[in-house]
């Protein structure tokens, strides 16, 4: 059943998707990584598309950017479409000098300044998780593909411009990168019990300054993509 602000039909949509927040990034993987792709939605240009990766039903659509953009379209792709596998795949700041441009971060759990969780009038504080399957199937997939990882916490930020230099605190309790989207994605899939991961290639760092160049973001987005897509057949 369509929602305000996805078209696809019941059926349109594997119950596995790979998350990017740029629209045209979901077209991009499409139409490079899935055979046969299908669009399901150009609703507000979020564009997305079931195909298949190695045979099996896979689908990517974008989210946007921030708690609000990927707490819509995810939630819709939970309840209305049955959608039991979210795999966010985006670009993190690194927060750590461990982390190095290009290199991978699995997010096993993330932190926020966002209040997305207000919602749950919960008496504390909501810890958000990766599913572990999924994290476990992802760093299995990286160890085979050689390629290099890191595993622990992001802080889910709303805000990319800041006053002041907020992920200094968040560095001091070991949180490795900053990203804008994970903790709503992990609060919608844990409230309504189904699995969600976030994986992202570090494209800048915030401890050096540093940004990595347009042809090397594209190569670490491309072992992002092989260990998403990998880990996603799985499921
Ligand atoms: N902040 C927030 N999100 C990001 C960043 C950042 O520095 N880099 C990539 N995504």
């Amino acid at each position: 059943m369509a929602t305000p602000h996805n078209e696809a039909n019941l059926g349109d949509i594997a119950k596995t998707v790979l998350l990017p927040g740029d629209p045209l990034r979901a077209k991009y993987i499409a139409e490079h990584f899935l055979e046969n792709p299908t669009c399901f939605n150009t609703v507000r240009n979020m564009f997305g598309y079931t195909g298949t990766y190695k045979g099996k039903k896979v689908s990517v659509m974008g989210t946007g950017m921030g708690c609000p953009s990927i707490g819509i379209y995810t939630y819709e792709l939970i309840h209305n479409y049955q959608v039991e596998n979210l795999i966010r795949i985006g670009s993190c700041g690194a927060a750590c000098t461990d982390l190095k441009l290009s290199e991978l971060v699995f997010a096993m759990g993330a932190c926020t300044d966002s209040n997305y969780a207000h919602q749950y009038e919960l008496p504390g504080t909501f810890s958000a998780t990766a599913s572990y399957e999924l994290l476990h199937e992802a760093v299995h997939k990286a160890e085979e593909l050689s390629v290099n990882y890191h595993v622990g916490n992001v802080l889910t930020s709303d805000i990319f411009y800041t006053e002041t230099p907020e992920w200094k605190s968040w560095a001091k309790m070991g949180v490795l990168a900053i990203e804008m989207e994970t903790y709503a994605l992990y609060c919608n899939a844990s409230r309504a019990g189904v699995r969600a991961l976030g994986i992202f290639s570090v494209s800048d760092s915030m401890v050096t300054g540093e940004a990595l160049p347009a042809k090397a973001r594209q190569e670490s987005f491309t072992d992002m993509m092989k260990v998403a897509l990998e880990t996603a057949i799985s499921f």
